[in-house]
């Protein structure tokens, strides 16, 4: 994953990550629980915004969490500590070389990840190596192809393509919710169940327009701006007239949609 890419390691990510993850948290963590003494791992943790909610609901499994990122890694310890969670170890690993035994783990969860890889595939062929026989993977991942809103104007609607076409063009996939299950049952997991985890914002609901449409979606079109811009997506002014609009989602007759995709499996 490029350094420079919008789901990248800037400090204004972290904070968008973390606002996602505890808007969402109920949506996307709602019946993940491991039990007591079980062995987990969580793939792609970056700085930590969901770690805190798994060790949080599962409080008595031991957590290890990995990511190819030192420094994401190094903010997931700090955020661990702040929260006084003792149920989580980090490692910095590669998703296509990890460093443990076989069969190593008895439940796996991934979150945000397999969007960002060249070879999702690959990545949960490697995950599923170190899961025991009979364990069991969550994988959650957005679809911006899901996504409508109102009022919908033609800026609107480019800005929104300018983040699906920055996302590609850094080697991203951000339509890979719909793939959740040919991948894990491409990768031989069974019993494959793919949940659709719907957000549906009105103004009846302020914490979601506030957590939801502006500081996880709003946040993430507006951090492609210059990518877009240096790409001559879309010129300045029709940029921001785009970014208004999507703003005028979040006033008192502004609607919004968008559908999550988390799948469970065994092995
Ligand atoms: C969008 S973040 C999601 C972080 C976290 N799961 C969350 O939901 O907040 C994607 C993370 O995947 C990590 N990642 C990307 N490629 C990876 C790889 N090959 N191995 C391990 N981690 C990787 C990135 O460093 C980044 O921290």
């Amino acid at each position: 994953m490029r350094e420079d890419y919008v789901h990248g390691y800037s400090e204004v990510e972290a904070g968008r990550l973390a606002d996602q993850a505890n808007t969402l948290s109920n949506l996307l963590h709602d019946g993940t629980k491991y039990p007591a003494g079980s062995k987990v791992l969580e793939a792609g943790c970056g700085v930590g915004a969901q770690t805190v909610i798994l060790a949080k609901n599962s409080p008595d499994a031991g957590i290890t969490s990995i990511d190819i990122s030192e420094s994401s890694i190094n903010q997931a310890k700090e955020l661990i500590r702040e929260n006084k969670i003792v149920n989580v170890e980090f490692t910095r690993a590669d998703l296509h070389n990890l460093p443990f035994e076989d069969k190593s783990f008895d439940h796996i969860f991934v979150c945000f990840v397999l969007e960002h890889l060249k070879d999702p595939l690959d990545a949960l062929n490697n995950l599923r190596r170190v899961l025991k026989d009979g364990g069991s993977i969550t994988v959650i991942e957005g679809d911006h192809g899901s996504c409508y809103f109102y009022p919908e104007t033609k800026e609107a609607k480019m800005v929104w393509e300018c983040l699906i076409e920055c996302q590609k063009r850094f080697g991203c996939n951000p339509m890979i919710g719909r793939e959740i299950y040919p991948l894990m049952t491409g990768s031989g997991f069974k019993e494959v169940q793919v949940q659709p985890k719907v957000v549906y914002v009105d103004s009846s609901k302020p914490e979601l327009v506030d957590g939801f449409n502006k500081k996880t979606i709003i946040a993430m079109v507006e951090g492609v701006k210059e990518q877009a811009l240096d790409m001559n997506m879309v010129d300045n002014e029709s940029w921001q007239k785009g970014i208004n609009d999507l703003y005028k989602t979040t006033e008192s007759d502004g609607v919004f949609f968008y559908n999550f995709f988390k799948g469970t499996g065994i092995k």
